[in-house]
């Protein structure tokens, strides 16, 4: 075979070098055709459309094309003309083909179209192929390069904060531990408790639920920083919007109050919506006609609208007032269900919400406490559709109140002495945040299982692939 310099079909079917010889390969999507004439539907990742290739049978010979079925790869060079067929450009007329890897039909599991999402989950190794997989993976990626865009380009530095750590930064206990210790006959101590010194770290150690308490360290020095990575929670949540391991970026910023960490919360979720919509155009008008009409006018409606911000206070009247029967009962003092939280956004203000000033109780040990004693200086984002998608706050400042804190609460500051420290050691005002990169996708894709939005989801009970 010829070599020629490989065109992704993205750049070739913007071509209009007509009567010029191109070098394509990818996966076939479908074969169809007559006695004579053979036409390829092949597709290489670098956009959702596929670039027809036309095949002269009696050239090639019947044989020679029998293996060429849908999930097959092929390495094409042929003629780029213009098509005459509906719906594409420009296409390709075979002049020599190369079977790089045959998909039996009988087994191959992504034959018809139109799989469930629920099916396409079992077959993950698989989905990255369909029309719906490419296209939710690659706005992944543009909303992944957007983000680091975003704050490279406002003078945030990417801070790398560690995977395993020897603390509970969100004092959830939804841990998984990291251990090297024979599980199966543990050393002891005296008492018969496992002996963690004997670990691998010389002591008790888990995956980080948060990179925020190592960010905060960063900020304190940098100014403004952003984490960008996989954390991991244990919680055994099997819902549409929960993950036991999801990416989040959590900013972190010196000087910033509450207010301030609310603009930048907002800035930055309107510029990332902004940016799906002009950099992933194709992909998101295929999911909009797939699965949601409404996803282009709600992705709009986000960037071009002011979020509306109020106290949990005020957020539980309208609750109380609003006569509508929820599941769990809502009063001053629960922590808001996603019921709650969507109530609010998609009947009541039918726009995204920030809630601040909850009580206390129902946040992290953290955040900065208000002069009323109950409440403390956390903010939430509510979106339509997916509920809370950021949660932050501004961070409690002042060394006596946190080391209050923690004692209120019990908790054990050893992990965390470092942490504390910082109180006393040129302290100053602070405030950050976390956003689920998966919840965003859920939004930006309008895909309505935080599964189907991550290559190899973990659930509970689920970590194949
Ligand atoms: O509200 P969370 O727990 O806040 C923190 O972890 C803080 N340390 C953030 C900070 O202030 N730096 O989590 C932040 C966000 C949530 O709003 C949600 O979008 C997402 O992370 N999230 C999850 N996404 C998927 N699966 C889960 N199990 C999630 N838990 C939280
Ligand atoms: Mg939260």
């Amino acid at each position: 075979m010829k070599q020629l310099k490989r065109t992704k079909i993205s750049e070739a079917l913007k071509l209009n070098t007509f009567g010029k010889e191109i070098n394509v390969k990818g996966w076939v999507r479908t074969r169809r055709g007559n006695k004579n004439v053979s036409f390829v539907a092949l597709n290489d990742g670098s956009t959702i459309q596929n670039i027809q290739i036309v095949i002269d049978n009696e050239k090639f010979g019947e044989s020679f094309l029998k293996p060429i079925t849908t999930g097959a790869c092929i390495n094409v060079n042929g003629l780029l003309v213009e098509s005459q067929g509906q719906g594409q450009s420009v296409e390709i007329q075979a002049a020599e083909i190369e079977i790089f890897g045959t998909a039996d039909p009988a087994s191959y599991p992504l034959q018809k179209k139109g799989h469930s999402l629920e099916f396409l989950r079992e077959i993950a190794y698989l989905r990255p192929r369909t029309n719906t997989f490419g296209a939710v993976f690659r706005i992944r990626h543009h909303m992944a390069y957007a983000i680091h865009k975003y704050f490279n380009d406002r003078g945030f530095y990417y801070f790398h904060t560690p995977l395993i750590t020897a603390s509970d930064a969100e004092g959830a206990g939804a841990m998984f531990e990291v251990t090297t210790l024979d599980l199966n006959n543990p050393p002891r101590t005296e008492d018969g408790k496992i002996d963690y010194s004997q670990d691998f770290f010389g002591r008790q150690t888990n995956l980080t639920v948060s990179g925020q308490l190592e960010g905060e360290l960063g900020a304190m020095a940098l100014g403004a920083i952003y984490t960008f990575g996989p954390t991991f929670r244990a919680e055994n949540s099997n819902t549409p919007r929960h993950l036991a391991e999801f990416w989040m970026i959590e900013p972190e910023v010196a000087f910033n109050d509450i207010n301030d960490n609310m603009d930048l919360a907002e800035d930055f979720l309107k510029y990332l919506i902004r940016y799906a919509l002009d950099n992933c155009r194709e992909d998101i008008e295929f999911l909009a006609k797939m699965y949601d009409n409404e996803l282009i006018d709600r992705l709009n409606f986000v960037v071009d609208n002011n979020f509306i911000r109020l106290t949990y206070a005020e957020g539980i009247k309208i609750l109380e007032e609003s006569g509508e029967k929820f599941e769990f009962p809502v009063h001053w003092g629960t922590d808001l269900q996603s019921e709650h939280e969507r109530y609010l956004v998609e009947k009541h203000f039918k726009c995204p919400v920030i809630l601040t000033d909850y009580p206390k109780e129902i946040k992290s040990f953290y955040m900065k406490q208000n002069d009323d004693g109950k409440t403390v200086r956390a903010m939430d984002v509510l979106f339509p559709k997916i509920g809370e998608i950021i949660g932050g706050s501004e961070r409690e400042a002042d060394y006596d109140k946190l080391m209050n804190r923690v004692k209120e609460l019990g908790m054990n500051a050893e992990p965390i002495w470092w942490y504390i420290e910082t109180r006393k050691f040129g302290t100053a005002p602070h405030a950050g945040f976390g956003l689920g990169f998966e919840r965003l996708m859920l939004f930006v894709t309008g895909m309505t299982n935080i599964r189907d939005v991550i290559p190899f989801p973990r659930t509970p009970n689920n970590a194949e692939f």
